[in-house]
């Protein structure tokens, strides 16, 4: 379990594309906790009736150790969390913070590292290529919008000592000037790794291009902000072991739920299998994989389930809890 911190915002700077940046420091000033490349945020929304939190990556140079920036889209489709954000944050407002959480560590020894961005997706690579400029690293980013005029971060990017290392795809622009995965991913090779972050069609179509080139799983590394994910499914019972309960999961039902109405809390975050806060382990039965957070091999164990959008494939799922 994190920390809780409350910190407050200091700042907040409209980027294009409706996106803020937003900075968030300690009211005395002390140092924050340190944070690593890739590193997110979870952050409390509390306003009336709304009670969420969502998770936010860090674009902030991690080794600034007196303010955390995030920045943050303001999404129509999404389910309350940007607007929240959007509405919430302004300049002296103070916040319940958890983390930092790193779920996308960056290896610093690569011999060479390729971080590709979609839209928000950018906000995790920008602290990474800040770390591995720092480093000396051999690495390029691509970063991926619809068009110049709603890229955010630009001045920022224009501004920093690795200026020359980004690579801006916008599409609207002519098909030389978009991402080529043919062209802009390099050969598979063992010091090689690939970084990608953003919508989901923008990851999948990034990840399955570049394992059918070669690149092995495990140097592919993703970060999921949302996923589509379909928690629907046949009904199937779960048996919380410690407890000494059995509970019916319904067609609409997800396993979270089913067990906090019958009194078995389960901790929840992001709802829809991104995040890692539900991930309960699995005693007997196999789970059916909804979420975008376990690796293909912590899947295949079965070992572990996401419990806020998981479900099972065998009639019964034992959970030790
Ligand atoms: S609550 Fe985020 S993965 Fe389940």
């Amino acid at each position: 379990m994190s920390d809780t911190m409350h910190l407050t915002l200091t700042d907040r700077i409209e980027e294009p594309g409706n996106i803020i940046r937003l900075r968030f420091a300690r009211a005395d000033g002390a140092a924050l906790p340190p944070v690593t490349p890739g590193a997110h945020l979870d952050i409390h929304l509390s306003d009336g009736p709304l009670d969420l939190w969502r998770q936010y990556s860090l674009c902030s140079d991690c080794s600034q150790t007196d303010h955390y920036e995030i920045g943050v889209l303001r999404d129509p489709k999404s389910r309350g969390g940007s607007e929240a954000v959007h509405r919430l944050a302004q300049p002296g407002t103070v916040f319940k913070v958890e983390g930092p959480r790193n779920h996308f560590l960056l290896d610093e020894t690569a011999s060479r590292t390729v971080l590709l961005g979609g839209g928000i997706g950018i906000t995790p690579m920008l602290a990474m290529a800040q770390r591995l400029h720092a480093l000396g690293r051999d690495f390029t980013l691509h970063y991926c919008t619809r068009s110049a005029e709603i890229t955010a971060f630009r001045q920022l990017i224009a501004a920093a000592p690795w200026a020359d290392r980004v690579v801006f795809h916008f599409d609207d622009q002519p098909d030389a000037q978009r991402l080529d995965l043919a062209r802009d991913l390099p050969p598979p090779a063992p010091g090689t790794r690939l970084y990608v972050c953003g919508p989901q069609g923008f990851m999948d179509w990034v990840i399955t291009t570049a394992e059918a080139a070669g690149h092995q799983t495990a140097n592919v590394h993703r970060e999921y902000f949302s996923a589509d994910v379909d928690t629907t499914g046949t009904s199937f019972e779960v048996i919380a072991k410690r407890s000494g309960l059995t509970v019916t999961v319904g067609p609409d039902d997800t396993i979270a739920k089913a067990l906090a109405r019958a009194g078995v809390k389960i901790e929840v975050k992001c709802e829809e299998g991104v995040c890692g806060t539900c991930v309960t382990d699995v005693l007997d039965g196999t789970p059916d994989h909804r979420d975008k957070f376990l690796t293909e091999d912590e899947r295949e164990e079965g070992t572990m389930i996401c419990a806020c959008c998981s479900r099972a494939c065998t009639k019964t799922l034992v959970l030790d809890l």
